[in-house]
């Protein structure tokens, strides 16, 4: 079955260290039958439109601004991305959330902003280690998912990546169990059978994100329900990367 990883390079990479990933990723997932994403730093997108041009890589960036142009400085629209060939844009990633206040509705606007310019949005939702021990996983994933879904037509969801990334997760080496993944999205394709119908709850692309590594890939990219991976810390080294790609 055909799987989306996403690699999610966060605030790393010059160009020249971009280039060098990229041609050697190319080499090692030639033959994937899987749809790669690569999620670069601003500054590195341009250098990966010129080398992806053609190619069976799509180009992604981290972040986009809500409003379409005007006085925001140091913000990037929409419609440069596009020109850019993004093909998807995080948002609502929790480092957003947490060191930079993203909230629920800004994430909203930021998801219809994308769908106007023809851009996927890969949208982050997750507990906290606190909200999950006090059994509020469902709720918060709801609540996040609901408000960032508010005014979308069902017909605009096919579009849309949902990555479940549970915060404790990210970055700390502790990845969730499969089964609590597949609890978690679960839930998440419960909430949208219940706002939009089943068809859609079915066919929506919900991936897990968390510490995902070439050694524990496989429990969550070959499940039925898990629609592929997004990946930090191990997308850094293309050899890493591909490995995991390979375990889908
Ligand atoms: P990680 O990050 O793979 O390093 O845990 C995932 C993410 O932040 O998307």
């Amino acid at each position: 079955m055909k799987k989306i990883i996403i690699a999610n390079m966060k605030m790393n990479f010059t160009r020249e260290k971009t280039k060098k990933y990229l041609k050697e990723l190319l080499t090692l997932t030639k033959d994937s039958e899987h749809q790669i994403v690569v999620c670069l730093p601003f500054t590195s997108l341009s250098v990966a439109n010129q080398m992806l041009f053609g190619k069976d890589i799509f180009i992604g960036a981290q972040n986009v601004h809500q409003e379409e142009s005007g006085a925001y400085t140091g913000e990037v629209s929409a419609e440069m991305l596009k020109e850019l060939d993004c093909e998807y844009v995080i948002v609502g990633h929790s480092e957003r959330r947490q060191y930079f206040g993203e909230e629920n509705k800004t994430i909203n606007s930021k998801i219809k902003t994308l769908m106007k310019y023809g851009i996927k949005p890969i949208l982050c939702i997750g507990e906290t280690k606190q909200q999950r021990r006090a059994g509020k996983t469902q709720q918060v994933l709801s609540k996040q998912l609901e408000t960032a879904f508010s005014g979308l037509y069902e017909n605009e969801l096919g579009s849309i990546v949902v990555a479940y990334e549970p915060i404790w997760a990210i970055g700390t080496g502790v990845s969730a169990t499969s089964k609590e993944a597949l609890e978690a999205i679960k839930y998440i394709r419960s909430v949208i059978k219940q706002n939009y119908s089943e068809e859609i709850s079915k066919q929506i692309n919900i991936v897990y994100g968390g510490s995902v590594k070439p050694d524990n890939a496989k429990t969550y990219l070959t499940h039925k329900q898990i629609n592929g991976g997004l990946i930090g810390g191990a997308s850094l080294n293309a050899k890493t990367f591909a490995n995991i790609v390979k375990e889908a």
